[in-house]
C-alpha cells in the first residue's frame, strides 16, 4: 500500500461535499495519484471475495475526444429504443446531438473499472469500487463524474481490443477525474430519505 495523502475531510464531509464535476482545468491527474485512487476502490465489499475488477486508465486527450465522438451516435440510438421520460431522453438527445460536446467533459483521466462477468455479483462490486473511488478523489481536491453514456462504446470488441481489455470482462463504470474548473460550484441537493418501515422490538 502506498503512504497515504494526508486529506482534510472526513468521511461523512467527503460524502458531502463530492458531486459530478463537469468542467476541467487542463492541469492533469499524476500517475501515483491514480494509483492511491485505485487502492481506495478495490477495498470496496465485494461479493463472495471475488474482487472481480480491473482497471483501465486513459490520460490522452486526443484519444478521449475520439471515443466521445464514437460514443454519442451509439447512445443516442439507445435513448430511441428506451421508453424513457420523453423530457429527460429530448434534453439528453439535444446535448449529445452538439458536435462539439465531448462526453468526458474534457477531462485529461478517464478511468474504466471493468467487471469479470463470471463473477456472482460483478456489476454491484464494481459500482462499490466506483464509488469508494469518487469519495477517494473528492478527498484528495479532485473532481469526478461518472460516465455512463460511453458504457456502449467501451464494450464494442473492437474498442475492448484496442484498450487491452479481456472477452472475459465488460465494462461497467467509466468515471472522468481532474481539477475541477469552478472550485465554487455547490453539491446537489438531495430529497430526505423515504423510510418506508422502521421497525424496532418494543
Ligand atoms: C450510473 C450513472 C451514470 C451516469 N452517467 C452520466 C453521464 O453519462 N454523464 C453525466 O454528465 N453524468 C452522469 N452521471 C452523473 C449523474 O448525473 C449525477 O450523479 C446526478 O445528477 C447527481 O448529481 P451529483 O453526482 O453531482 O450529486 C451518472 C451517474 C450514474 C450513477
Amino acid at each position: 500500500m502506498r503512504p497515504l495523502q494526508k486529506v482534510e475531510m472526513d468521511v461523512f464531509e467527503t460524502m458531502l461535499a463530492r458531486r459530478s464535476v463537469r468542467g476541467y482545468k487542463a492541469q492533469d491527474v499524476d500517475q501515483v495519484t491514480t494509483h492511491i485512487l485505485l487502492e481506495a476502490a478495490v477495498r470496496a465489499p465485494t461479493a463472495m471475495h471475488q474482487e472481480p475488477w480491473a482497471f483501465v486508465i486513459i490520460q490522452d486527450r486526443t484519444l478521449l475526444s475520439n471515443l466521445s465522438d464514437r460514443a454519442k451516435p451509439l447512445f443516442l440510438a439507445d435513448i430511441k429504443t428506451q421508453q424513457d421520460s420523453a423530457e429527460h431522453a429530448n434534453h439528453t438527445m439535444d446535448v449529445l446531438s452538439k458536435p462539439d460536446f465531448n462526453i468526458f467533459y474534457d477531462a485529461g483521466t478517464l478511468i474504466l473499472i471493468c467487471g469479470k462477468t463470471d463473477a456472482a455479483s460483478f456489476s454491484a462490486d464494481c459500482w462499490l469500487a466506483a464509488e469508494n473511488l469518487m469519495l477517494a478523489a473528492c478527498a484528495m481536491g479532485l473532481g469526478s463524474c461518472v460516465i455512463g453514456c460511453a458504457i456502449p462504446v467501451f464494450n464494442i470488441s473492437e474498442v475492448k481490443a484496442m484498450l487491452g481489455i479481456p472477452n472475459e470482462f465488460s465494462v461497467v463504470a467509466p468515471i472522468i477525474l481532474g481539477f475541477a474548473e469552478d472550485e465554487t460550484v455547490m453539491p446537489n441537493p438531495r430529497k430526505p430519505p423515504v423510510i418506508l418501515t422502521s421497525l424496532a422490538a418494543t
